[in-house]
C-alpha cells in the first residue's frame, strides 16, 4: 500500500478552498460555538493605536487596501491549523455582510479580479507553505481617486508560519516587502485616516510605524472560521477590540533578549535566563519597547484604583474599575510583582494576578479582587545563592505590587514586607544543564530601584545538575503490581495465570480490580499498552484522526481493552470532516478571560464527541521565548501565568464534558528550527520559574489526564526520554497521576545510563506511558518493539516498569470512560 499523508492535500490557510472539497460528515457546527468564536476573536484582537479613526461610522465609506481583505488568513500551518471548517468569512464580506459601513465597491472589485488571476495558493508541501503573498501593485492615481471617495482607508497585511515553517528575518516573513510599503505610503499619503490590520499568528517587524501616518492599528490574530466577521465586528463598533498584548512588541528584532541565542539548529543556551519577554525588557531595555506587555485599547477609557491587602502569606490586591468614557467596554486589571532582589536577582515586572472586568456600561464600576497565592512570589534557587539549594524562596524584603492597564503604566498599590527569607518548599533538583554556559544576572538592589540607576547586567555561570541520573533511576525503579507471577516467556501471563484471563469489561463494570487486571496481562501485551496504533488516521477512529492508543491490537481488545482517539489540535478537531475552525491560542490568551475561553472549550468538547474524538491534542503552551518561533500562534504567551490560565480554561472546558485534554509540548519546544534534534539548554531555574511553570499549574488546578511531551532535547535529553522531567518532576513533585505520551513519531535513540536500553525501553524507564502513534519512523507500518525485547535481557527493562505504563494507559480509559462511550458512526471499524 503506498504510504500517503492523509493530511497534506488539506494544508494551508486557504480553508474556503479545502472547504470545497467532498469530505465525510456535513457542515453543522453549533450555533452557540460559533457565537463563542467569534466573540472571542474580537476579543482577542488588539487595538495598538487609534488616533480617532475607529470605530468606523456607521454609514462610512470605506476604502479597502491589501489583497489579504481577500484572501484572509484564518489560521496557521500545520497539525495546529489543519482544519477543514464548513465556511471561512473574510474581511470585505463581513464588511459587506455588516451592512454597517459602504465599501468602495469599485476599488474592492479591483482586488477581487487581481485575486482570481493571481490566487493565493496555501501549497501542499509540508513546511513549504508561503508566509505571505504577493501584494497587488497599485497607481497613485486609483489611490488618489479613491481618496475623493472616501475619507478612511484600511489597508490589511497578513502573516503566516507553522509547524516546520519558522517566521524568518527576511521581507514577506517578519520584515514588510518593498510592495506593501509603497502601498503604506501611497495610502497614507493620500486619505486622510488610515487604519492598519494585521492578521497574523505571530510577531512582525513594527519598525514601519514610525515611517508612515497610521491613524489606527489593530492586531488581529487568526480568529478562526468567524475571524473576519469579528474584525468587522470590530472596525464598525459592535463590539470592543478586547484584546490585551501576550507578549511585548520590541522595536527591533534583535532587541528581544533571546535574538542572538535562537534558532541554532543543535541548540540554544538560554542565556537570557529567566529574563524572557517583558521581564527583559521592563528591568533593563524600556527603551526598546514599541508596546509593552499587556498593552492594549479599547473603545472607551477605565480609571484603576488598587489597594493590598494581607501580608506575604495571602496577598489580595483590590481593585476599583470605573468607566470613564462614552461607550461600553471591558478592562483588564493587571497585578505585576516588583520582588526584591536579593542573593537571588529578580525582575522588576513578573505579572502574579489578573482579571477581566464585566461589560461596563459609562460611569459604573466594578470592585475586583484577585488573590496572590503565596508561591507567586517565590523565587527558585537552583545555585544555593540563599542558603537553600532546590528550593522556592521567599526573599526578604518589600514585594511591591504594581497595578494597572499594561506592565507599562501599572502604578504602585502596595507592598507586603517580609523580614526574613521564607522557605516555601524544598525540592530536589532535577532536570538541569549538564554542560556549562553563561547566563545573565540583572543586579537591582532597593538603593538602586530608589534613585533610579540602572540595574546592573552581568554574566554568571549556570549551575550544573548535582546529580547523577542513573543512581536516581535505579533507587527508584517500581515494584510489580501486587500478586505478579513473574512470566517466563513474553506471551505467559501474569499472575491470574491462563485459567483465569479477567478482562477489562469486568474492570470496568466494577467485577474485578485494575491491580489484578494489570497482574494478568503477559509482558506482550503490557507492552503493547505503551504504544499507539501504528499509523496515524487509525481505523479504529474517524477518518483523520491523529492516532489510537488503549486497545490498539485484537489480542488486547480481546481482553476487552478500548481504544481512545486522538485528534488534533489548538484550534479545532483536524479530521477529514468538515469542524469548527476557532481562535488560535495567542488570540484566545489575548481576551486574558479564562471564563470566555473555557466556555468555548466546553462546547467544543461536544463537537469532540459527535466526531468521535476522545483526546484533543490541545492546548499548546510552550512559552513565546521568541518572536520567530513558527507555531507561536498555537502558544499562548511570554508569560508562565496567562499560559498557565489559559490552559487551565481550556483543559477544564474540555474535560468538564468528559472527554480529554493533551497539554503540550513537555517542555521548551521553542522553535521550529531542527525540531525534532535540537538542545534547549536552560537553567533549573529558568525551566521551574518560565518554560516548566504553566505544565504546572495545568496540572494542580485542572488535573489534564493526558500530557504530550516535546520532540526537542532539553538540557541534553529529549523530553521523550526525559526521567527528571517525567517522573522525577511531573509526577512526583508536582503530582499529576495522568497519562504522558510522546510527540509523533520521537526520535529513536539507545539510552546513555542504561546500554542495554533502546527506543521504547529508554521511552519506558522514563516513566513516557505512549509512542504516538506506534510505528518505527514516520508513516512507517513497522512495529517498534524494543520494550518486550529487552524484556528478560540483561539489564532490560522490567516486568514493573512495563506495568507501571500499562496501568497508567488502563487507568486513562477508565477515568475518560472511553469504554462507555459509543463510538461515532464514522468510525470505519
Ligand atoms: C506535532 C503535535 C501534534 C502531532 C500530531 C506533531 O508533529 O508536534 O503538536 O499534535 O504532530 O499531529
Amino acid at each position: 500500500m503506498p504510504l500517503t499523508d492523509p493530511y497534506a492535500p488539506q494544508s494551508g490557510p486557504l480553508l474556503s478552498q479545502a472547504s470545497t472539497r467532498a469530505l465525510d460528515g456535513d457542515r453543522w457546527v453549533d450555533p452557540d460555538l460559533v457565537r463563542h468564536a467569534r466573540h472571542l476573536a474580537a476579543r482577542g484582537s488588539v487595538l495598538l493605536r487609534n488616533e480617532g479613526a475607529l470605530p468606523l461610522a456607521e454609514g462610512e465609506r470605506v476604502a479597502l487596501f491589501g489583497r489579504m481583505q481577500k484572501d484572509w488568513l484564518a489560521v496557521g500551518y500545520g497539525s495546529g491549523g489543519d482544519v477543514n471548517p464548513p465556511y471561512c468569512t473574510t474581511l470585505v464580506d463581513s464588511l459587506r455582510e455588516g451592512g454597517r459601513v459602504q465599501i468602495d465597491e469599485g476599488l474592492a472589485e479591483r482586488y477581487e479580479t487581481w485575486c482570481a488571476q493571481n490566487p493565493a495558493e496555501p501549497g501542499d508541501i509540508w513546511g513549504q507553505w508561503p508566509m505571505s503573498y504577493p501584494e497587488m501593485e497599485i497607481e497613485d492615481e486609483v489611490v488618489r481617486r479613491a481618496a475623493e471617495r472616501s475619507r478612511i482607508a484600511v489597508i490589511v497585511l497578513g502573516r503566516a508560519a507553522g509547524e516546520d515553517r519558522e517566521n524568518v528575518l527576511e521581507e514577506g516573513s517578519f520584515y514588510l516587502t518593498s510592495s506593501e510599503r509603497r502601498l503604506l505610503a501611497q495610502v497614507t499619503d493620500a486619505f486622510e485616516r488610515t487604519v492598519v490590520i494585521v492578521d497574523t499568528g505571530g510577531l512582525i517587524d513594527f519598525s514601519w510605524l514610525l515611517d508612515y501616518k497610521v491613524d489606527a492599528l489593530l492586531l488581529a490574530w487568526f480568529g478562526g472560521m468567524e475571524g473576519g466577521r469579528a474584525i468587522a465586528d470590530v472596525l464598525t463598533g459592535v463590539v470592543e477590540p478586547g484584546g490585551r498584548l501576550t507578549d511585548t512588541i520590541a522595536v527591533s528584532y534583535e532587541a528581544n533578549p533571546s535574538a542572538r541565542n535562537s534558532g541554532d539548529p543543535e541548540g540554544n543556551d538560554y542565556v537570557e535566563d529567566i529574563y524572557v519577554g517583558y521581564r527583559w525588557f521592563e528591568t533593563l531595555a524600556p527603551q526598546d519597547v514599541l508596546f509593552p506587555f499587556g498593552f492594549g485599547l479599547g473603545y472607551t477609557t477605565f480609571e484603576q484604583v488598587a489597594s493590598v491587602e494581607g501580608d506575604s502569606g495571602e496577598v489580595r490586591v483590590k481593585a476599583r474599575v470605573r468607566n470613564t468614557g462614552a461607550r461600553r467596554g471591558s478592562d483588564v486589571v493587571q497585578v505585576y510583582l516588583e520582588a526584591p532582589s536579593g542573593a537571588l536577582s529578580t525582575p522588576s515586572r513578573q505579572l502574579v494576578g489578573f482579571a477581566r472586568t464585566d461589560e461596563l456600561e459609562p460611569g459604573a464600576v466594578q470592585e475586583l479582587e484577585i488573590p496572590i497565592p503565596q508561591r507567586s512570589l517565590a523565587s527558585y534557587d537552583d545555585s544555593g545563592a540563599t542558603g537553600h539549594r532546590s528550593a522556592w524562596v521567599l526573599q526578604a524584603g518589600e514585594h511591591r505590587f504594581h497595578v494597572g492597564a499594561d506592565v507599562r503604566s501599572a502604578q504602585l498599590a502596595g507592598a507586603v514586607h517580609v523580614p526574613d527569607l521564607v522557605v516555601l518548599e524544598q525540592l530536589e533538583a532535577a532536570a538541569g544543564p549538564r554542560s556549562p554556559f553563561e547566563r545573565m544576572v540583572i543586579r537591582r538592589d532597593a538603593a538602586e530601584a530608589v534613585d533610579g540607576e540602572t540595574p546592573v547586567l552581568s554574566y554568571e555561570p549556570v549551575p550544573l545538575a548535582p546529580h547523577e541520573l542513573r543512581a536516581r533511576i535505579v533507587e527508584r525503579l517500581p515494584e510489580p503490581v501486587h500478586g505478579t507471577r513473574e512470566p517466563e516467556s513474553a506471551g505467559s501471563a501474569g499472575a491470574g495465570g491462563a485459567a483465569s484471563v479477567p478482562s477489562f469489561t469486568d474492570v470496568v463494570a466494577g467485577r474485578s480490580g485494575l491491580e489484578d487486571f494489570v497482574a494478568s496481562l503477559a509482558p506482550r501485551e503490557l507492552a503493547a499498552l505503551t504504544y499507539g496504533d501504528i499509523i496515524m488516521d487509525s481505523p479504529l477512529g474517524p477518518a483523520g484522526n491523529a492516532g489510537a492508543l488503549g486497545g490498539v491490537t485484537e489480542e488486547l481488545r480481546d481482553r476487552g481493552i478500548p481504544a481512545a482517539i486522538t485528534t488534533d489540535g489548538p484550534s479545532g478537531l483536524r479530521l477529514a470532516a468538515y469542524a469548527s475552525l476557532l481562535p488560535c491560542g495567542t488570540s484566545l490568551a489575548s481576551t486574558w478571560d479564562p471564563e470566555g475561553v473555557e466556555s468555548m472549550a466546553a462546547l467544543h468538547a461536544q463537537e469532540m464527541i459527535r466526531k468521535g474524538s476522545d483526546i484533543l491534542l490541545s492546548p499548546g503552551m510552550n512559552i513565546h521565548r521568541d518572536p520567530l518561533c513558527g507555531r507561536n500562534f498555537e502558544y499562548f504567551s511570554e508569560d508562565p501565568l496567562l499560559t498557565g490560565s489559559m490552559a487551565v480554561a481550556v483543559v477544564r472546558g474540555v474535560q468538564s464534558q468528559g472527554v480529554s485534554a493533551c497539554p503540550k509540548h513537555f517542555a521548551a519546544n521553542n522553535q521550529e528550527t531542527n525540531r525534532t534534534y535540537a538542545d534547549s539548554r536552560v537553567s533549573e531555574r529558568a525551566l521551574r520559574e518560565i518554560y516548566l511553570r504553566g505544565f504546572e499549574q495545568v496540572v494542580r488546578e485542572a488535573a489534564p489526564r493526558t500530557i504530550m511531551t516535546s520532540y526537542n532535547r532539553i538540557n541534553g535529553v529529549w523530553g521523550h526520554y526525559h526521567y527528571d522531567l517525567v517522573t522525577t518532576i511531573l509526577r512526583g513533585q508536582w503530582g499529576y497521576e495522568g497519562l504522558v505520551v510522546t510527540d509523533w513519531w520521537m526520535q529513536m535513540a539507545p539510552d546513555p545510563d542504561f546500554p542495554a536500553l533502546r527506543d521504547s525501553a529508554y521511552r519506558v524507564r522514563a516513566g513516557v506511558d505512549v509512542l504516538m502513534p506506534g510505528g518505527r519512523e514516520h508513516w512507517g507500518t513497522d512495529r517498534e518493539d524494543s520494550v518486550v525485547e529487552s524484556w528478560g535481557e540483561p539489564g532490560g527493562i522490567t516486568l514493573a516498569e512495563m506495568q507501571a505504563c500499562a496501568r497508567r494507559v488502563l487507568e486513562f480509559l477508565l477515568e475518560a470512560r472511553i469504554a462507555d462511550r459509543e463510538r461515532h458512526p464514522q468510525a470505519k471499524v
